[in-house]
């Protein structure tokens, strides 16, 4: 398959983060839920205290920067960040709900962290750095804007056969032979599922003392039929492979993958989703 542009793969990944936003919104909760675990497991990793500047990156609706924003009060400040501003404004929304205060909202590419060196205490990104053209980079900035043992957060998802309810589909469209076998090793969702590229990134970019574990995750749903709809809303390329099917092909895409996840449905319908990922932690 021919290398994607990396200047390409930022507007259309831009592009695709701001049209699935205000999805990213509406089922905030149900991904929460089942991500608690790893905000947890990150925000503790940077060790907050009272005073402390903290930096989410790919932030999205905001939730893990907003557990750190109340340990780092008073006197800390959140910098709670995303590279599109449809998505710093769904953190905003859930922030005033919240009443979380010691927070200000910033669009930044985590390529480029507009904020001055040594300028930050602790970073944090759940599932972000994975999705960039240049993870490396992203990592180096990072560093770059940490003070000298401040401390670095990540998650990013382990390989797709732990992770079932995402790769269900992708693997259904290409056996039907709708989509392209996509390149695991091109920036997305799994691009970081061997924990060691995690390590080299980090070590490259002069960080140490990684750790690096792994949190297993359910996603419950009330059915498939539930999942399904959660899936098409929040994924932009999903519902373009799928818009591109026949009718016909479309029911056979649905039988098949409701035949690869029927081990997951209960007796009542509802469904239990397993999936795994990767969290890692590195002093600057
Ligand atoms: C999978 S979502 C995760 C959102 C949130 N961290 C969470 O765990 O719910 C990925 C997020 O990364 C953001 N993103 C993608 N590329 C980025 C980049 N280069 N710099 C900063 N954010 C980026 C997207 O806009 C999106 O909000």
């Amino acid at each position: 398959m021919a290398a994607t542009d990396p200047e390409e793969y930022r507007r259309t990944s831009r592009e695709h983060w701001a049209r699935a936003a205000a999805a990213w919104g509406t089922h905030r909760d149900v991904i929460q839920t089942a991500a608690q675990p790893v905000s947890h497991w990150l925000v503790d990793a940077i060790e907050p205290q009272p005073g402390h500047r903290v930096l989410e990156l790919a932030a999205g609706p905001g939730d893990t920067g907003f557990l750190a924003a109340e340990l780092i009060a008073p006197g800390g400040t959140l910098i709670s960040s995303d590279a599109v501003e449809e998505m710093v404004a769904q953190a905003r929304a859930r922030a005033a709900e919240l009443g979380i205060e010691n927070v200000e909202f910033r669009t930044i590419d985590a390529e480029w962290i507009d904020l001055p060196t040594a300028d930050l205490d602790g970073v944090i990104a759940r599932w972000g750095y994975m999705l960039v053209a240049d993870p490396a980079t992203a990592l180096g900035e990072t560093r770059r804007v940490l003070r000298p043992g401040g401390r670095v957060a990540l998650a990013a998802w382990a390989h797709p056969d732990d992770n079932p309810w995402a790769s269900a589909p992708t693997r259904e469209l290409v056996a039907l032979g709708a989509i392209e076998q996509p390149d695991l090793d091109a920036p997305n969702m799994f691009a970081f599922r061997d924990p060691q590229r995690i390590a080299t990134l980090l070590e490259d970019a002069g960080f140490t003392e990684i750790a690096i574990e792994q949190i297993p995750i359910v996603f419950q749903y009330p059915s498939l039929d539930d999942w399904w709809d959660t899936q098409l809303d929040i994924s932009t390329s999903l519902v373009r492979a799928v818009g591109a099917l026949t009718p016909a092909q479309r029911d056979d895409l649905r039988d098949a993958i409701d035949a690869r996840l029927a081990r997951y449905v209960t007796a009542d319908g509802a469904v239990a989703l397993p999936g795994l990922t990767h969290v890692a932690a590195a002093g600057a």
